[in-house]
């Protein structure tokens, strides 16, 4: 399939209004059903797949410099799932010298909940910064997130609602590799030992649906199971899937669990069938 790559502004005259997915590149199955899930939605529409490792949002330099990049692996991947378009800038395009970016105000879930916002103080700065900057620049209708960075998908939805109401947030489900792992481009950074601890986290996820009777016993179990296989939790919550705060009855709920292994560190989350929305209210 024919893809064009998009360097600066100028080049994406031809694909704006369609629908967008943002990404960091290193593409790998979850991102190649994203865009699958895009150009479904997107009809005769461009679908734009964004490549851009966004400085801003790194807390460590260490990170953003081992951040895995392969621009030729994405750009056949991102074409094979339906991308007409990739858009490739570079730093100074998104951050123009001698121009302030803003950084949209940020929304309550990405301050209050004590998740990713508590770990990794300013992340969420960056993200809503160059998501907003990514949004001027590609006019999308819609925009599509994973559903493996929950919190994020939270932010940037209650982001947009503010500064791009013409743009609609969809969630995309995650993709797991066989044993459970959610993908993600940070797991090349697994030795196989590691990877077989990381499933773990998608085990946890499934123990704390076992116990939806109390948000206590899910998380206390959850985090047994972790600790079985060596694994310290940064977090392991259950929480209201929306605002990330207290679960309360009545409302869709979300298991939430961070923890560092080797030289990643990995999240995931599920939904938690306790606190289910009775039938017909
Ligand atoms: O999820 C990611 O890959 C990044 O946070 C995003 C949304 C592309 C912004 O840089």
């Amino acid at each position: 399939m024919r893809i064009t790559v998009a360097r600066t502004p100028a080049d994406l005259e031809a694909f704006r209004g369609g629908v967008v997915v943002p990404t960091m590149g290193a593409l790998h199955a979850g991102h190649g059903a994203l865009i699958e899930h895009a150009s479904r939605l997107a009809g005769d529409s461009p679908v734009v797949a964004t490549i851009f490792v966004n400085p801003t949002q790194f807390n460590e330099s260490r990170d953003f410099d081992t951040y895995p990049r392969d621009l030729e692996h994405d750009l056949a991947l991102a074409a094979g799932a339906g991308a007409t378009c990739v858009f490739a800038p570079d730093v100074d395009t998104v951050y123009p010298a001698g121009r302030d970016v803003p950084v949209p105000d940020l929304p309550p879930v990405a301050t209050e909940p004590g998740l990713e916002d508590a770990h990794r103080p300013g992340h969420f700065q960056g993200v809503c910064q160059v998501v907003a900057r990514l949004f001027d620049l590609t006019s999308p209708t819609r925009a599509l997130f994973g559903e493996k960075d929950w919190q994020q998908l939270a932010v940037v939805r209650a982001m947009a609602r503010a500064t791009h109401p013409g743009t609609e947030i969809v969630g995309s489900p995650t993709v797991r590799e066989a044993g459970g792992l959610a993908m993600s481009s940070r797991n090349q950074r697994l030795g196989a030992a590691d990877r077989r601890r990381a499933s773990a986290i998608s085990a946890a996820l499934a123990e704390a649906s076992r116990w939806p009777s109390s948000t206590r016993d899910a998380e206390a179990n959850a985090r047994r199971v972790l600790l079985e296989n060596d694994l310290e939790a940064e977090y392991c919550v259950i929480r209201d899937a929306e605002t990330l705060l207290e679960a309360s009855p009545g409302r869709p709920a979300r298991a939430l669990i961070a923890a560092p292994l080797g030289d990643a560190r990995l999240i995931d989350n599920a939904p938690w069938p306790g606190f289910a929305i009775p039938a017909g209210a």
